[in-house]
């Protein structure tokens, strides 16, 4: 029976939330639930809508039976120690684990002891903010930029100076321009299948960076969430690989996209002098290391080959979708410029004289949603470009927002 609903119905079954309102100076749009119902998560798309802006990963990706198989296991060996504090670089045997893994995914050897578990990349950030800056302090960032992460930067006063891209990541002429005007405390880039524009950063520039960011002494915060998903080209080698030599070079990294958000799971490798700072801040000193239990839960995952087995489905399926809506957009949407992802979770298309906040605002007319360029900005640029995710949505219900789409652009 379930399978005669007509998508809207499914999607009005999935996501029951109503109202729309505008917070906020990076001016997202939030729904508010009208049932006072208590919410689970931070999703909020109304009833029939398809939010094609979703950077979430598709509910029915999520691990549910695997995780449900590791906890089990978990809890037949009656150790209690995962439900103790952690230790502060967060627990050993997860670390050499998660090493064994990241040396098959890289091809060169990853030291545990120079991991560092962390709440997810988000709370990397954080805590790298809260130990490496003073409000005040300058850092540069990619052109656009992942605008969360902006928030972060937002909440510690750091001062953005934003650095253009072009197809191969940061445009290092105009890195050099600043460098020679400024001093950043970090470079943020996301080097590998950026969010939002898709686009991963060469090999020549990143020997470059690192060069430079020795030189003139400032850290680069790599932020690697996309690493991992790749499709069509594998990116270069991760950050990680400068990490043991070069104090420099932060890699940060995530379970979110490989196996769930709400895990609040992931690491940075990082020189062993950055990961003793880490170590020993009052955050990890008060609260003993981040997430023992989960990292337990997430370990026997990596021993058992489920997740290198789990990212190779996820690589399989978005592929699959990312074809669909270069599909759509192609028929439906013939005047859209973009570049076609390699990887990750997103189109960032070029709507070349269209006010992409504005498109927005009328989006909401035809039950389709999409996040407008100005998000990803740290000067209110980028109005005319749009991001879509193909990862949220299964493929009919991404043919349907692209149509709903070209409606909307066409009233
Ligand atoms: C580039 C980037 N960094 C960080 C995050 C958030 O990661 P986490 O869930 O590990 O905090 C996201 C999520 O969309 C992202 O795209």
């Amino acid at each position: 029976m379930v399978e005669s609903w007509s998508l809207e119905s499914k999607i009005l079954i999935k996501y029951c939330f109503v109202n729309i309102s505008n917070h906020s100076n990076f001016t997202e749009f939030v729904y508010t639930s009208s049932m006072s119902e208590p919410k689970i998560t931070q999703i909020n798309v109304p009833p029939g809508f398809i939010d094609l802006g979703m950077g979430n990963p598709d509910f029915d990706l999520l691990p549910m039976e695997l995780l449900h198989q590791s906890a089990e296991a978990y809890f037949t060996t009656s150790d209690p120690r995962y439900l103790q504090y952690g230790v502060e670089q967060g627990d050993g045997y997860f670390c050499r684990a998660l090493a064994n893994f990241l040396t098959t995914a890289y091809g060169t050897r990853v030291d545990p002891d120079l991991l560092f578990v962390t709440a997810g990349a988000s709370s990397a950030l954080d805590l790298l903010c809260t130990l490496y800056t003073l409000p005040g302090d300058m850092i540069f960032v990619e052109e656009p930029s992942y605008f969360l992460a902006l928030r972060i930067f937002e909440d510690h006063g750091l001062r953005v100076v934003p650095i253009p891209m072009d197809d191969e990541g940061l445009q290092f002429d105009a890195l050099e321009e600043k460098l020679a005007e400024f001093r950043p405390k970090f470079v943020y880039i996301i080097p590998a299948f950026q969010n939002p524009s898709g686009r991963t950063l060469s090999q020549a520039r990143r020997e470059k960076l690192v060069e430079r960011a020795q030189r003139y002494n400032f850290l680069v915060v790599a932020d690697e969430a996309y690493q991992f998903l790749h499709y069509t080209q594998t990116p270069p080698g991760s950050f990680a690989s400068f990490a043991g030599d070069v104090e420099q070079v932060i890699s940060v990294n995530s379970f979110s996209k490989i196996l769930a958000p709400g895990l609040r799971l992931g690491w940075i490798q990082a020189h062993s002098t950055v990961i003793k700072r880490l170590a020993g801040s009052g955050l990890l000193e008060s609260g003993g290391g981040m997430n023992p239990y989960i990292s337990a839960l997430v370990r026997g995952l990596i021993e058992s080959g489920e997740l290198v087995k789990n990212i190779a489905n996820l690589r399989m399926e978005y592929a699959r979708r990312l074809n669909v809506m270069n599909a759509a957009l192609r028929q439906h949407l013939p005047t859209a410029v973009y570049t076609l992802p390699q990887g990750g979770f997103f189109f960032w298309v070029h709507l070349p004289g269209v006010d992409a906040t504005e498109l927005r605002r009328k989006a909401q007319g035809f039950k389709v949603d999409l996040r407008q360029g100005a998000l990803f900005s740290s000067q209110m640029g980028m109005q005319d470009y749009v991001r879509l995710s193909f990862c949220f949505y299964g493929p009919e219900a991404i043919e349907e927002g692209i149509k709903r789409l070209r409606d909307c652009l066409g009233k």
